[in-house]
């Protein structure tokens, strides 16, 4: 293993499962010490680090809401007492699938708020430390804020906005922190809900890609490393696709 992100310190959000667990898993396996936020679950959480540090590897879990700015501060209080911030995954995230008709401004604002506003918090207090020194921020948007989808368009719009943030903290904490989105296509895990999904809501996912496929948490977190990493260095505002082609901007 090459290590590549070796002494650095990564907050990942949402790190208890999916992609957000595939990129703490593969940051600790390139040496980084990794601080995870997880919602509810505390033993699965707590099975994680466990493992982790059984293998030699350096993890915390720390319970937050993204959505309550009183848990994001906390969380970065006990964060600054682990160390000195090199890199940030803004992962947590929620879908809502309601044609535009029946959704509610609850239904607004339950997802803006931990799409968006739980973005806009953690970005924040991660740029407040990471300014003026250097760091790599980096935001799990999706495929699906450049195409649209019907019965979507909630998520859609959270990601369309993470999309422009992202190209704005590059530009304003430039050059010392670079900041650049991820944008998966579909992902195998419980957000997909591959165990419900129909025959034709699979196919038509798979269909969507030019590999006829849809990729595995393993295929984000790889992009997650590289992002995080020394080859990474002239990237900023970048929105990559793991996608399988489903999107070529
Ligand atoms: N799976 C896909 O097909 C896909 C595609 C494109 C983008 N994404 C994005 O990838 C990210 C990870 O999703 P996933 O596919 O692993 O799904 P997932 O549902 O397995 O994971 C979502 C994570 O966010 C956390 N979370 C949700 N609400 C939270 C809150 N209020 N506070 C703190 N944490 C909260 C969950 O606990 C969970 O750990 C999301 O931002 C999602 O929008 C997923």
């Amino acid at each position: 293993m090459s290590q590549q992100l070796a002494g650095k310190l990564a907050l990942v959000t949402g790190g208890s499962r999916g992609i957000g667990r595939a990129i703490v898993e593969s940051f600790v396996a390139e040496g980084a010490e990794v601080v995870f936020t997880y919602r509810s679950g505390k033993d699965e959480a707590a099975a994680i680090v466990s493992s982790i540090q059984a293998a030699g590897g350096k993890c915390h879990a720390i319970k937050a809401d993204v959505s309550n700015e009183t848990d994001i501060l906390h969380l970065f209080s006990q964060l600054d007492e682990i160390g000195s911030l090199d890199i940030q995954v803004n992962n947590a995230g929620v879908i809502i699938e309601k044609s535009m008709l029946d959704t509610s401004a609850e239904d607004f604002d339950w997802l803006m708020n931990v799409n968006l506003r739980g973005l806009f918090l953690c970005g924040r207090e991660g740029l407040r430390r990471m300014a003026g020194r250097s760091g790599r921020m980096i935001n799990i948007t999706s495929d699906l804020s450049f195409t649209g989808r019907e019965r979507f368009s909630l998520y859609c719009a959270s990601k369309g906005a993470i999309n422009a943030l992202t190209r704005s903290w590059a530009r304003e904490f430039a050059p010392h922190v670079l900041v650049n989105g991820i944008a998966p296509g579909p992902i195998e895990t419980d957000m997909l809900d591959l165990e419900h999904m129909s025959a034709e809501w699979r196919m038509m996912e798979e269909e969507l890609t030019v590999l006829k496929r849809i990729g595995k948490p393993e295929e984000v977190s790889s992009v997650a490393v590289f992002l995080a990493g020394p080859g990474a260095g002239y990237l900023t505002g970048q929105i990559i696709g793991p996608n399988g082609g489903s999107v070529m901007p």
